[in-house]
């Protein structure tokens, strides 16, 4: 291995620790214990994103100790650093959700701007929650050095009343509960048993979902995803990262050669066949923003059409993701799209290998139940991807429904109940004011409106918990959990804040949801539209000062993934 001074890996940490004129910075790192031999190698950053603040990120200290062992092995110099995280679950249902996206972005930026002032030459950083997986990317994206995402894994699922459980199933039993469906007692029991460690949500909701795409486009070793956090397997599979990033550093292959169109569409594959988060499509379009890769709201729609829908787990399903590890993981799901021809499998991965190359060598496990968990192609759940773009009046630049339904589509036409902000819609849930055929419709709550684009979890949950399974749709400027379920329609844009269409529904309107001919519609003239438009007036912003308003300056569109940008693009 090249330790000299022109080892062409050090090409970036070299500036910030030799010569004479580096001494004071060599001092610095002498006091945290670096040796001569630790400034001749490669300096790798890694990002650990570990936290007391939600069980998603709790063990990652455990996890990101083995990756620095494994990098030390293979003759780097691992240099950790803390980011932030927001727990999605312990935000939801209040005013700190705003905070979630916000997230997204510091993570975001506070890897490219550790990473770029520290001169590091290579990068692994290790996440969990929603926000981690999609904040590395986009910094991985923007600083473009050789970069290895690892997740820190799915918590195992708890038990109540003989069912395997999850936090969706508490959520869902808060609307169960105030509807008087179900007892104080057996609400207090489900508490305890839902979340029995750490480790993320346990269905296919958003943390998992992209801890499955980061897989399928290239930046993570295969297999390492569906590892459940506690698994034995979670920390050799993090050692062998550290050797990886140093492989990766070694072959130059950097974030933009892996973040290719083509990996996107194979993560848009992914997503629509197995029924992924609805915020996939938020942060894929984020990361493809930061990539400079093309990509549009109709390539999710395009793709959902042609895709199968194969993915047998919650919340649409019946399955957690610790099962999905038990049949084989996301290899298993790659496997069954390769041999459909459904991937694009020249795309480029971390290994220097193709994702083809990558799926055909590991060994999967003979486990019949794996056809439950992951349909095969050819006996799909639905013909049709889960993930559909709907636009129309109202939602000209688009929005996003998730199939949940069985029977593969939504068509819905209801009474509007227009509510500005999550709170006084969950305030008439509860007070059971919602009926069959409403469709109830929450504003400003975008990116800008909200501001951070909340997702209404409480809200679903509790239509759900009263159940409403398909009696009753939503939708919203706002974001979905990807643990919701039901006919809920997300990310409208253009937003209530910016005057989009949904700022002008009035109660008692008429809407359609048409998940077949992909519209969303409010039953009115283009001329009652405009006459509305002109009565419009924005109100006053929620925040005035600090963060929530700064980041409200600087949001864009969802249909752009919803990034902070400074300029227009
Ligand atoms: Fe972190 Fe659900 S709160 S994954």
């Amino acid at each position: 291995m090249n330790h000299t001074p022109n080892d062409p890996r050090r090409a970036r940490s070299r500036v910030t620790v030799e010569g004479p004129e580096r001494a004071p910075h060599r001092s610095m790192y002498r006091a945290m214990g670096l040796s001569d031999k630790d400034f001749q190698q490669p300096f790798v950053g890694v990002a650990n994103l570990a936290t007391e603040v939600t069980p998603c990120n709790f063990h990652l200290d455990q996890v990101t100790r083995e990756v620095k062992a494994g990098i030390r092995e293979a003759g780097g110099t691992p240099i950790e650093f803390p980011t932030i995280t927001v727990s999605d679950a312990i935000a939801m249902g209040h005013q700190g959700m705003k905070g979630s996206l916000i997230s997204r972005e510091i993570i975001a930026d506070s890897i490219e701007i550790v990473a770029f002032a520290e001169g590091f030459d290579a990068l692994a950083a290790v996440g969990g929650c929603d926000k981690n997986l999609p904040g590395i990317l986009m910094a991985a994206a923007r600083l473009n050095i050789p970069t290895v995402a690892l997740y820190g894994g799915t918590m195992m699922p708890g038990r109540f009343q003989g069912r395997d459980v999850s936090v969706e199933d508490v959520f869902e039993a808060v609307g169960a509960h105030a509807a008087g469906r179900m007892s104080a007692e057996d609400l207090d029991a489900l508490e305890r048993a839902a979340c029995p460690g750490p480790g993320t949500c346990g269905g296919l909701f958003t943390a998992n979902t992209m801890g499955i795409l980061v897989e399928t486009l290239g930046m993570a070793k295969l297999g390492t995803s569906a590892i459940p956090a506690v698994h034995p397997d979670r920390q050799s599979a993090a050692r062998s990262i550290g050797a990886q990033v140093m492989n990766t550093l070694a072959a130059q292959i950097l974030p933009r050669d892996v973040l290719t169109l083509n990996a996107f569409e194979n993560a848009i594959r992914v997503a629509a066949a197995l029924g992924g988060s609805t915020n996939s499509v938020l942060h894929l379009m984020a990361i493809a923003g930061e990539a400079e890769v093309p990509l549009t709201l109709e390539d999710f729609d395009r793709i959902s059409r042609e895709t199968p829908h194969i993915g047998n787990l919650k919340p649409g399903g019946e399955y957690l993701m610790a099962d999905l590890h038990r049949v084989g993981g996301v290899p298993l799901i790659l496997h069954r799209l390769l041999k459909a021809g459904l991937l694009h499998e020249d795309a480029l991965t971390i290994t220097g290998r193709t994702i083809g190359e990558e799926i055909r060598a590991y060994p999967l496990p003979e486990i019949q139940e794996g056809e439950r968990v992951v349909f095969p192609v050819e006996k799909p759940i639905h013909q049709d991807g889960a993930l559909v773009i709907l636009k129309g009046n109202l939602a000209s630049e688009g929005a996003v429904l998730k199939i949940t339904d069985p029977n593969g589509s939504v068509s819905f036409t209801g009474t509007a109940r227009v509510f500005d902000g999550e709170e006084a819609a969950f305030e008439a849930i509860s007070q059971d004011r919602i009926k069959s055929g409403d469709v109830v419709v929450i504003r400003y709550e975008g990116p800008q409106g909200g501001p951070g684009m909340r997702e209404m979890l409480s809200v679903t949950a509790a239509i759900i918990g009263q159940g409403h399974v398909s009696d009753v749709a939503m939708v919203t400027d706002g974001r979905f959990s990807g643990a919701t379920r039901g006919p809920m329609v997300g990310h409208v844009a253009p937003e209530a804040w910016v005057g989009g269409a949904i700022a002008l529904v009035e109660d008692g309107d008429t809407i359609t949801i048409d998940s077949q001919n992909r519209q969303i519609s409010i039953h009115l003239s283009d001329e009652a539209l405009q006459e509305r438009q002109r009565r419009w007036t924005r109100p006053e912003p929620r925040y005035t000062k600090g963060a929530l308003a700064k980041y409200q300056r600087l949001f864009a569109s969802a249909s752009r993934g919803a990034r902070t940008t400074i300029w227009d693009q």
